[in-house]
């Protein structure tokens, strides 16, 4: 209990500690690679194409090449001559930089202009007269693959289609034979719609290659900077130890800043070219409708079950849209990223899962939106298809989920698609919500209110999602091995500098980084800084996604602290004139077994290490770890929604919203609560009113804040968040679980299961998300399913 309270006052593992970085956010100043003026700096606009699919018959730039203060102007004829005109992205195809034979997205980049300001940059870019003759445009996957569709990616060898890959996992046969054994078989069929991760400060980049060293220094608005040096080394062909690229703050990333953009690599050519720093600041319409979005996948399946409510086995299968360039961030081995996550939280048989991507008229889709990889199209799936089956069986929901739960004494436990969960308390957590929602009362006053026309609804859903790639044996991405590091070092005065290759979008990991350490070592967090996004001093990480911080980044920085404290035992032997094995440890302190009294502080050691060290030990008091983790980490949680659903209008409304999260030790609760309230406040927005869609022509609806809507306090329902299921990672060094999607993931079906349960006995099974009004009122009105899917012309 005191080494408990003691932990507190320095901050350490439990502390709410205040977040450290936002000291400098609430007073004005953060500083974003907007905010960033290098002397001599040019500005880049980019000119994007109005059409969706269209081949390009010329392109004449001569008037914005005569306007005064502009110096570059970059075409993909230009980009082609330097072989720069196409580059590979993370999943081993390739994208276009600058378009040189044909535009293939709305958004896609034409041309760039460098100049004086970005007003004139912007003004030569109107000046630009391009050509082009509009080709037959495909915006979903059921038009990719109808037979005579144009080929999309007709610049690709042996390209002859538009499917990108046909994949599948789990036991074919298997499942079948549990299908013909089933009382019951259940169906689902959906569409997770487009979703843009929207963070507020868009990409950006500042380039600058001084020709005297020949270094080139990129500030970006990147989640993962050493993995866009390596990117820049091999695509630019510009040697690695000559890149520096600075990840400054970060206005939020959600995944969108993953991957790498063609403006990036503009700014970078053009600074080389002009050798003058060369700034690209998107704006917020560029964001919405070229870069990353997430999500769009058709998701099709049954279960098949036992008439006491045993699920038997699982068939799914996806149809999955990419857009243009199939530029995922994910790990190699995995097509379709983690999608067969789902149903892990289920003690499942045998399960089969099919999935095909395909290429459409689109920005490149598929970016990991706060979330692993696919796992939210995966839990949204496996909570939709629970509900309709219980519906199906005629069982209560809670019961269902729970006979079918995997339970506390069978893990580790393998799932139907091979992955090993290891921990977790399913029952309770759902036990917690349950009560906290007030569950019987509900389903009565429910019921009492159908007979008075009200619809009320309570939808569950479940999560547990797997975070924290690698292990390095089976996670890489492009080859390169997901593990991650963390470099401490301890200064002679105790105060201590800590750097990861992680880097932190809003999370806090100045904040947390800083506690584990003070776990460690004693150490008050508040003497510990906390660097991270520079690759010239940060050791090499995979960077911030997938909420793989804390499950590796993190786990690396317990690990090398561990390394500092075994040396600082030798120092604490020597100054204590003991052997090394008489020596014990508490909290900041090593002390004499025999004489507890007799002992020096953890800052005495470090003063040690560079004054009074003993003879032959190595000086200082530093050091480096990797951290290769043994698995992922499971968190799982529990959300319960309660809604009213007018039926004259289709509008409803959150009554309450619980949420029981278990994600292991929670280093920082008052940030962990954070995360979930964002990550529901995401969910919500996803399930209520975030519309990005596509008409026929590939015409992107939504691409600004009057349409994609992001929610404000005003809109947001209240969460009440519950923590007290506590099962620690067994093989993470402080027992910590990844937190920051969870409530993203799980979120969204809680919101529609409750909607559809309002309107239970109607014979609607399914509205797409987002649940409008006028759908809800449509599904209400004529009892009938309501589709999301983008409309394509009657005549195609
Ligand atoms: O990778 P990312 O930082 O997005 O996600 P995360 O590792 O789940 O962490 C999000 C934030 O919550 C970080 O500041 C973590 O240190 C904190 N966290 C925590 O305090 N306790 C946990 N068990 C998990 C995360």
């Amino acid at each position: 209990m005191s080494q408990a309270l003691d932990e507190i006052k320095i901050g350490g593992l439990g502390a709410s500690r205040k977040r450290v970085e936002d000291n400098r956010f609430i007073r004005g100043k953060g500083n974003y690679t907007d905010d960033i003026t290098l002397p001599g700096m040019l500005h880049m606009e980019i000119l994007r194409s109005p059409l969706a699919h269209a081949r390009i018959v010329s392109i004449d730039a001569s008037k914005a090449w005569d306007i005064p203060g502009v110096h570059l102007v970059l075409t993909g004829e230009m980009m082609a001559t330097r072989n720069l005109a196409w580059m590979p992205t993370l999943s081993y195809d390739t994208q276009a930089v600058l378009a040189t034979d044909k535009v293939r997205f709305q958004g896609q980049e034409v041309a760039c202009v460098i100049a004086d300001d970005p007003y004139i940059a912007k003004d030569a870019c109107e000046a630009i007269e391009v050509e082009y003759e509009p080709l037959p445009v495909i915006v979903n996957p059921t038009q990719a693959v109808a037979e005579g569709a144009p080929v999309i990616r007709d610049d690709k060898e042996n390209q002859n289609s538009n499917v990108i890959f046909d994949w599948e996992v789990g036991d074919a046969a298997g499942t079948d034979r549990a299908f013909e054994q089933a009382d019951v078989v259940s169906k689902l069929k959906l569409h997770y719609p487009r979703s843009h991760p929207s963070p507020i400060e868009c990409c950006g980049s500042i380039a600058d290659f001084n020709r005297a060293t020949s270094k080139l220094t990129v500030y970006m608005t990147t989640q993962a900077p050493h993995i866009i040096r390596a990117a820049v080394a091999l695509v630019a062909e510009l040697p690695e130890h000559m890149i520096r690229i600075i990840s400054p703050d970060i206005g939020g990333g959600f995944g969108n800043k993953v991957p790498v953009y063609p403006g990036y690599v503009c700014s970078i050519l053009a600074s080389i070219l002009l050798e003058r720093p060369v700034k690209w600041i998107e704006d917020k319409s560029g964001n919405l409708i070229s870069t990353g979005f997430a999500r769009d996948i058709y998701l099709d399946g049954e279960m098949a079950l036992r008439r006491d409510g045993k699920i038997l086995a699982v068939r799914m299968h996806c149809d999955s849209d990419h857009g243009a360039f199939f530029s995922d961030a994910q790990p190699s081995k995995f097509k379709i990223g983690l999608l067969h996550s789902a149903f892990a939280a289920y003690d499942i048989p045998v399960a089969h899962l099919s999935a095909r991507g395909t290429y459409t008229n689109k920005a490149p889709g598929g970016v990991a939106y706060r979330c692993s990889f696919r796992v939210t199209e995966a839990m949204f799936f496996q909570e939709r298809m629970v509900q309709a089956a219980a519906d199906d069986l005629g069982m209560d929901q809670a019961e269902f989920r729970r006979m079918n739960f995997v339970r506390d004494e069978d893990f580790p436990h393998r799932t139907p698609f091979g992955f090993l969960t290891d921990s977790g308390q399913y029952a309770k957590c759902l036990d917690v919500g349950l009560k906290a929602v007030g569950y019987e009362d509900f389903r009565k006053k429910q019921a009492e209110a159908r007979s008075r026309g009200r619809l009320l609804g309570l939808g569950i859903s479940t999560m547990t999602e797997p975070l924290g790639a690698g292990n390095s044996r089976e996670y890489d991405i492009l080859g390169i091995k997901m593990f991650d590091s963390a470099e401490l070092k301890i200064h002679m005065t105790g105060k201590a500098i800590v750097r990861t290759g992680a880097k932190t979008q809003g999370q806090g990991h100045e904040t947390t980084w800083a506690q584990i350490v003070a776990h460690e070592l004693g150490i008050p967090a508040d003497d510990i800084v906390v660097e991270e996004g520079d690759t010239d001093t940060a050791p090499f990480g995979m960077g911030t996604y997938a909420s793989r911080s804390t499950p590796v980044a993190g786990a690396a920085v317990a690990m090398v602290s561990r390394k500092i404290r075994a040396k600082a035992r030798k120092l604490a032997a020597h100054l204590l004139e003991v052997s090394e094995e008489d020596v014990e440890w508490e909290l900041g302190r090593f002390y004499v077994r025999s004489a507890p009294d007799r002992g020096v502080t953890i800052q005495e050691c470090a003063m040690a290490a560079y004054s009074n060290m003993p003879d032959g030990m190595e000086p200082g008091l530093e050091n480096t770890a990797y951290y290769d983790p043994p698995n992922l980490t499971w968190p799982f949680a529990v959300y319960i929604v309660t809604v009213e659903v007018d039926p004259e209008t289709g509008v409803w409304d959150v009554l309450n919203m619980v949420a029981v999260d278990d994600c292991g030790v929670r280093i920082n609760p008052m940030i962990v609560e954070g995360q979930i309230m964002g990550g529901l406040t995401e969910a919500y927005a996803m399930a209520n009113m975030q519309f990005i869609t596509f008409d026929a022509d590939g015409n992107c609806v939504g691409s600004n804040y009057m349409d994609y809507l992001l929610p404000s306090a005003w809109e947001t329902p209240g969460f009440e968040l519950h923590s007290e299921v506590v099962t620690p990672c067994p093989h993470h060094p402080i027992g910590a679980k990844g937190i920051g999607e969870c409530a993203a993931v799980g979120g969204p079906a809680a919101f529609v299961n409750a909607v559809l349960d309002a309107l239970s006995g109607t014979g609607v099974r399914n509205i797409d998300m987002p649940l409008l009004p006028d759908r809800v009122w449509e599904a209400i009105t004529y009892r009938r399913d309501v589709s999301g899917a983008p409309p394509v012309r009657s005549d195609d």
